[in-house]
């Protein structure tokens, strides 16, 4: 059978409802559907480019297009052989979408269309194929026209699952991570009540460990915030950091760097790790202002450095050898190690100070 389709009988169903206060409420939640699947107005990607060349292609028309609807316009995700992103929407609500804008730039064309619903029933877009003149079509090119219609709803609800699955992916990450720091505040605090029950040289070190411990939970709690990429702009978490061990070892700590660098997610909590130890080192053995450095040296290695206003290093000593020194160059070591970088500790060439240095490669 045959069916001349005209611009004027777009297949779409539209709300026609003659109450205004309903029709804008279903509108509203239309409008939410729409947004659930952040598809509005997004740059266009292959696999609907795919889709609209091929529902022309069942027609031998020239023109495809996949709209989906805003409050005023019509943007077009994919636009196969038609120059125009976007449509303003037509204002009749007993009309398809499209119609006005379609009378306007094809006058004696022909256009079908499918519209696109999504499991609520909401109509969020449309599937049509366009051409310049008139012309007929039959039943079966209208079925593929659904069934591609329905090709791209499904794709619809794959991805708006896989953004929930996401979602719900980071809210369990976040649950994990505070319930790592809470533990790790909680054995913070048995170490410090443990010391207060020994003897004045073991309640040292017990509070030693205490407060390493607490200083884990404070690079884990300052980098909790990372999403799921796996890039992250380290300077924004190390200023972040950098604010927090200065009020927490009351000394001046600066971000000297201002270009931001990407590293790897993996790469972050040692980083973070790394410069926990350097600055309580230099605040500890050195002094004010303390600052901390991150950049890219070349495009194969990052440079983190630590440098302080102290007296500058002991004679003779070198930062990889472990032997006689305290618990802080073996954990930087170990940590730099972990980056397949190496760590580096030299005095100011012109005023007082010394600089630690961790190379490590850019993953
Ligand atoms: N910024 C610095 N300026 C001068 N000397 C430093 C600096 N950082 C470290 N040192 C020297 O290196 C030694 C080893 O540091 P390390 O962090 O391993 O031990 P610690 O700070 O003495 O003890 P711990 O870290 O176990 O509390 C220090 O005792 C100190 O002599
Ligand atoms: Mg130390």
């Amino acid at each position: 059978m045959l069916h001349l389709v005209t611009p004027t009988q777009g297949s779409t169903s539209h709300d026609r409802s003659s109450d205004p206060a309903l029709r804008s409420g279903i509108e509203a939640a239309r409008l939410a559907a729409v947004e659930r699947y952040g598809i509005l107005d997004t740059p266009p990607e292959p696999a609907f480019d795919h889709i609209t060349a091929l529902a022309a292609d069942i027609f031998s028309a020239p023109i495809g297009v996949l709209g989906f609807c805003g409050t005023d316009h019509v943007y077009f995700k994919s636009h196969h052989g038609l120059d125009a992103t976007q449509a303003v929407r037509g204002a009749d609500p007993a009309a398809p979408v499209m119609t006005p804008w379609l009378r306007a730039q094809f006058a004696n064309g022909f256009h079908a269309g499918v519209p696109l619903h999504c499991p609520d029933g909401h109509e969020i877009g449309t599937l049509c194929v366009i051409d310049r003149r008139s012309r007929r079509v039959d039943e079966q090119q209208m079925r593929r026209l659904r069934a591609l219609g329905g090709v791209v709803t499904d794709m619809l609800a794959m991805r708006l699952a896989a953004r929930r699955a996401l979602a719900q992916a980071e809210m369990t990450s976040r649950e994990v991570d505070h319930r790592a720091m809470n533990s790790l505040q909680f054995v913070a605090s048995l170490l410090q009540l443990q010391s207060r029950a020994v003897m004045p040289e073991t309640a040292q070190q017990l509070r030693a460990a205490a407060n390493r411990v607490l200083a884990v939970a404070r690079v884990h709690r300052t980098f909790t915030t990372i999403g799921t990429t796996d890039r992250v702009p380290i300077l924004d978490h190390l200023r972040t950091l950098c604010v927090e061990l200065s009020s927490s070892v009351g000394s001046e700590i600066r971000l000297e760097s201002r270009d931001e660098v990407e590293v790897s997610k993996a790469q972050v909590l040692s980083i973070g790790l790394i410069v926990n130890e350097l600055v309580t080192n230099a605040h500890k053995h050195a002094g004010d202002p303390i600052s901390v450095a991150f950049r890219r040296v070349d495009p194969t290695q990052n440079e983190l450095s630590v440098l302080d206003s102290g007296p500058g290093l002991p004679a003779g000593f070198v930062p990889t050898d472990a032997a006689g020194k305290g618990l802080g160059m073996k954990v930087v070591n170990a940590l730099a190690a972990q980056l397949g970088g190496a760590l580096s500790a030299t005095n100011h060439p012109t005023s007082h100070g010394a600089r630690f240095t961790v190379t490590f490669p850019v993953s």
